[in-house]
């Protein structure tokens, strides 16, 4: 345990780390009853979408929960690098990212076995995907947890905040991971160009919107940028979408 640390922030941590144990019951819970029902008795058509509803939920809080984690655990410098594919951190976030607002594209998705196939798949979704095949099938080495949270809350927000469409393009460049993800929504006026890197900063969205909207998503990207050794680059102005590019050592 760090010495380093203020007590405050160490029972934070334990508090949200302990969240798992409950979390990962009221999941299994809620998936014995759908998948069960030899065992568990018949569910009416109402009964299976509630149920489905909570799962969502429970994956969205493991995903909270695991980011916060993550975050206390690279400001603590840890990093556990592995080799993984290019190709296999980008489905995992559109998986991630499809999960939540589009199940069925998710699972269509975890079948998926070409580029092609899979940029066929989610343009329905307004989404376009440009990787070249070289980047797409490179192995890099990095501490993949870091990297897919990165991408994923780009995404995330590229999706809430676009008009019709979002792009996301990587490549390999001078030894670094590049990707860019842009969005053809309302953009960023150059105001609050530093802001929305503020903890807590979520533009004056409304009450509704400020409770799936925390503002700590790309104060989050910083930190794990900055413990990584890597950038971020935010092009976009008023009414003319936004362009997020990061740059990762690998
Ligand atoms: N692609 C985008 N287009 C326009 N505005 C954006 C975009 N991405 C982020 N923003 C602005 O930056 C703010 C901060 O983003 P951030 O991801 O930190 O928080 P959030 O998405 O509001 O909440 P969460 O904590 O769930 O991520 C957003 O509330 C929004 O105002
Ligand atoms: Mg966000």
């Amino acid at each position: 345990m760090s010495k380093k640390l203020p007590d405050q922030t160490i029972k934070t941590e334990l508090l949200i780390h302990d969240l798992k144990v409950p979390i990962s019951v009221i999941d299994a819970g809620a998936k014995s009853l759908l998948n069960r029902q030899d065992s568990y008795g018949p569910l009416t058509e109402k009964q299976v979408k509630v149920l489905k509803r909570i799962l969502r939920n429970t994956l969205t809080t493991q995903r909270l929960v695991n980011d916060a984690l993550e975050l206390g655990r690279s400001r603590e410098g840890v990093m556990i690098t592995s080799d993984f594919l290019v190709s296999s951190l980008v489905i995992s976030v559109l998986m991630e990212v499809f999960d939540l607002s589009n199940a069925n594209i998710s699972d269509i998705i975890r079948q998926i076995e070409s580029y092609e196939e899979l940029c066929q798949c989610v343009h329905s979704s307004g989404l376009i995907l440009c990787f070249n095949r070289e980047t797409w099938q490179t192995t890099v080495h990095q501490d993949e947890a870091k990297v897919r949270q990165i991408l994923r809350n780009l995404v995330t927000n590229a999706f809430k905040h676009r008009a019709n469409w979002i792009e996301i393009a990587g490549c390999i460049e001078q030894q670094c991971l590049v990707f860019r993800v842009k969005d053809d929504g309302k953009g960023i006026p150059p105001v609050d160009h530093q802001r929305i890197f503020q903890t807590y900063f979520s533009g004056g969205v409304p009450i509704d919107s400020a409770i799936r909207s925390h503002g700590l998503g790309l104060a989050g990207v910083m930190v794990l940028l900055r413990d990584m050794g890597g950038e971020l680059i935010l092009e976009s102005d008023d009414g003319k979408g936004a362009e997020f590019i990061v740059k990762i050592p690998i």
